[in-house]
């Protein structure tokens, strides 16, 4: 399981359910509660996890649009409401990424995406988003927080090197990382949108070996590829790890969601 697969989005699905933060999502929910219906755009999509959270917070006729460049990931694309229209878009969003914004949408929504996107990358969406006065949803960011319970005395050197794996290109350029949620809030709140934050820290408990396991391996894939920490050191962590994780250890992954509202309507 790795990058983005639709095994490792599926595993991830329920603990981003669980951790989007409600005081978010009743934000979104309150602003179109007079709505009959919303046309909502969802960059990066991957399966459409954002659809499946937050259609039954909005108005009954909806038509969403799924965007992003994995066709299989698309083509797995499913909605648990029988009333909403999904169309999916295949398109590279690191490139002319305001082309979709074109569509006429009510709602930009996305969610595990503004950590692998560059600053400037960021400036544009938000410059295109509000020139066209469109609220912005975007959930779960990482935020460079993890929690061990019981921690290790190498989990900071690790996770450091993570957050530094971070920040390299993910194919936007430079990505924005544990940073993207501050920045993002920073750009919006200069572009005159209202922002409304809260938290989504996965809680990741003793039961949950799977995705305890997978994101281990993940994260000393990344230690290593960034090379400032010995192999043999994180190898043996991950050992480590992996016995705490088979005897019931727990983890806290930070995370921040934000719903912008722009303070013109169109
Ligand atoms: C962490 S996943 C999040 C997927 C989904 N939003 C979710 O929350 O389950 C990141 C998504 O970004 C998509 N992605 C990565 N680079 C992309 C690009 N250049 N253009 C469009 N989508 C991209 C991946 O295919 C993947 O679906």
């Amino acid at each position: 399981m790795s990058g983005f697969s639709a095994d490792w989005l599926a595993l991830r699905e329920p603990f981003d359910l669980r951790a989007r933060s409600p005081v978010v999502l009743d934000a979104v929910a309150g602003f179109f509660e007079r709505q009959h219906s919303v046309r909502v755009i969802d960059l990066a999509s991957g399966t459409g996890s954002t659809l499946r959270a937050l259609s039954s917070k909005l108005p009954p006729r909806q038509s969403w649009t799924l965007v992003d460049n994995d066709p299989d990931l698309l083509a797995a694309a499913t909605s648990k409401n029988q009333d909403v229209s999904v169309t999916v878009v295949a398109r590279d969003l690191s490139r002319d990424p305001e082309a979709p914004l074109e569509e006429t949408v009510d709602l930009v929504a996305t969610s595990a995406l503004l950590d692998l996107v560059s600053d400037a990358w960021l400036h544009r969406v938000a410059t295109a988003v509000a020139a066209r006065a469109i609220p912005f949803y975007a959930a779960l960011s990482y935020d460079g927080r993890v929690v061990f319970t019981p921690p290790d005395p190498f989990d900071a050197a690790v996770i450091g090197a993570v957050n530094q794996h971070q920040r390299t290109d993910k194919g936007f350029g430079a990505a924005l990382g544990p940073a993207a949620a501050d920045v993002a809030l920073t750009r919006f709140t200069a572009l005159r949108y209202a922002v409304i934050q809260g938290s989504s820290d996965w809680q990741i408990g003793p039961e949950d070996r799977d995705m305890q396991n997978e994101l281990l391996d993940g994260w000393a894939r990344a230690a290593r590829d960034i090379g400032a920490l010995p192999g043999g050191g994180i190898a043996a962590w991950l050992t480590r790890r992996r016995a705490m994780t088979a005897a019931g250890s727990s983890l806290l992954v930070g995370h921040v969601d934000f719903f912008a509202v722009p303070s013109t309507t169109r």
